[in-house]
């Protein structure tokens, strides 16, 4: 079995550096393809405008109501910008459940659900007589039609409400507003959540120009030059393009680093075919690939003796979490114990180490795998402008790369590796993206002033 010293070529769970770079070059071949005129339909890497053109410029001000769906928590925020280089001055936001079924439920009542959360955030905060703009940090694909007409293309991660896809967003949101008739909003900035990270952390470092999530789902955006995105007319500057690049590989194109694990969880998922990528990748996986693992080391005779428990054999029961606290330094070992008696099987000291390695075997091939598309990402924006050498900042967020013990160091490190050309500084976001939201709002109002 392989393990974190593993240098093998073949090696299907560590990825090589070779395959890596292989990997990166498909992912270029995608992007290129993704941003064609037509091809979002087709394209397994959606390429999707988001009709951000400008970062902030330092003269923003107002009072922004802002969501953030899509994460592991749905919130509702309030943001102050003022003035001199938007220092946010004031935040407040709360975190609204959302229960199961309304993320598997109908579209009318996941927005009722948003308005009615949103509702009494407002009365919490006594805002209720003003209509405040509105930045919506949603974080699925959407075909952007302006900032404030974004069609959902398809589900991804845990929600799968009916009559969405193929609808537009803001006019669900408007419409579930309306039919409360206790409030109303501003205008509207739809923005995804790596653009969100990118507008929150671009007020920090103006060379911020990549947002990457690796949480719940994964994905990245980054500043294109206009000319390539071929999908809105114009020639000059750059647009911020949404990559989904979790739908990498939804057209086979990944097969041959694909493992028995990863199909399994395909085709257990809600959405089999969908985001392929994503699924050997992101928190809402990675502890079901490593229950798989387990189950056959098991069924093998590899651990505990041979014999499974009822918890062990549920999906979903190996939570991701786990996998930062087995490998966590120090404690790890012990809070392994502690997590293999909780899912009922008999361990010894050997099966406790060997789960570590099989943990570590997969949030290292997450985070190696992340690194071959962010390669890729840098290396095109350095190509982009004729530079021999790139130095830029990308705005990251996400469960994982903030939990995890080594997780951004791998990612770090092997990114160095496949692109020496570049050098990147990794900003992990402060607030959220819905900050940034709020920032994408307060652009898009200044932007309308100004051509008035
Ligand atoms: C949050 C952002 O901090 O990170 C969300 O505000 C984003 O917009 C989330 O979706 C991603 O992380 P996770 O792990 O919660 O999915
Ligand atoms: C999923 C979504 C994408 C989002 C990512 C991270 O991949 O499709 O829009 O950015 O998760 O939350």
């Amino acid at each position: 079995f392989c393990s974190s010293s593993c240098r093998s070529k073949s090696c299907t769970y560590k990825q090589s550096t070779e395959k890596l770079k292989e990997v990166s070059a498909r992912l270029k071949r995608d992007l290129i393809r993704g941003l064609g005129k037509h091809s979002h339909h087709r394209a397994a890497v959606k390429m999707l405008p988001t009709f951000v053109r400008a970062t902030p410029d330092g003269t923003e001000k107002g009072d922004y109501l802002a969501l953030d769906l899509g994460g592991t928590n749905f919130r509702v925020l309030h943001v102050r910008v003022v003035e001199e280089q938007q220092r946010v001055l004031k935040m407040d936001s709360k975190i609204c459940a959302i229960p199961q079924e309304i993320m598997l439920g109908t579209g009318e009542q996941l927005f009722d659900h948003i308005a009615a959360c949103l509702s009494e955030f407002l009365d919490s905060q006594d805002l209720k007589g003003q209509t405040l703009p509105l930045g919506f940090t949603f974080s699925f694909p959407c075909e952007q039609k302006e900032i404030d007409k974004s069609i959902l293309i398809r589900w991804t991660k845990g929600f799968n409400c009916s009559g969405v896809e193929g609808r537009d967003v803001v006019q669900l949101l408007k419409e579930a507003i309306r039919r409360r008739g206790d409030y109303d909003i501003g205008s509207v900035a739809m923005v995804n959540d790596t653009v969100g990270t990118m507008m929150s952390c671009g007020y920090r470092d103006q060379s911020c120009e990549i947002g990457m999530i690796i949480g719940t789902g994964t994905n990245a955006c980054y500043m294109e030059e206009m000319k390539n995105v071929k999908r809105v007319e114009g020639e000059a500057g750059r647009m911020c393009i949404n990559t989904e690049w979790g739908g990498f590989g939804d057209d086979g194109s990944l097969r041959d680093i694909q493992t028995e694990f990863d199909v399994v969880v395909d085709q257990t998922s809600i959405n089999p075919g969908v985001h392929t990528f994503e699924k050997m990748i992101s928190g809402m996986y990675l502890g079901e690939i490593v229950r798989l693992l387990l189950v056959k080391l098991t069924e093998d005779k590899l651990l505990f003796n041979g014999q499974t428990s009822e918890a062990l054999l549920t999906p979903g029961s190996f939570e991701t979490k786990f996998i930062s606290e087995i490998e966590e330094e120090g404690t790890g070992l012990e809070n392994g114990q502690n997590i293999l008696t909780e899912l009922g099987v008999k361990w010894d000291p050997v099966d406790v180490r060997v789960v570590r390695l099989v943990c570590d075997t997969i949030s290292s091939r997450s985070a190696r795998l992340c690194a071959a598309a962010l390669a890729t990402i840098a290396n095109r924006i350095r190509v982009n402008r004729g530079l021999d050498h790139l130095k830029t900042t990308v705005g990251v967020d996400g469960t994982v790369y903030r939990k995890h013990p080594n997780f951004s160091e791998e990612l770090q490190d092997t990114v160095r590796l496949l692109v020496p050309k570049c050098s990147i500084s990794f900003l992990v976001s402060e607030d959220g993206s819905g900050k940034g939201a709020a920032m994408v709002t307060a652009v898009a109002q200044r932007l309308a002033l100004q051509s008035r």
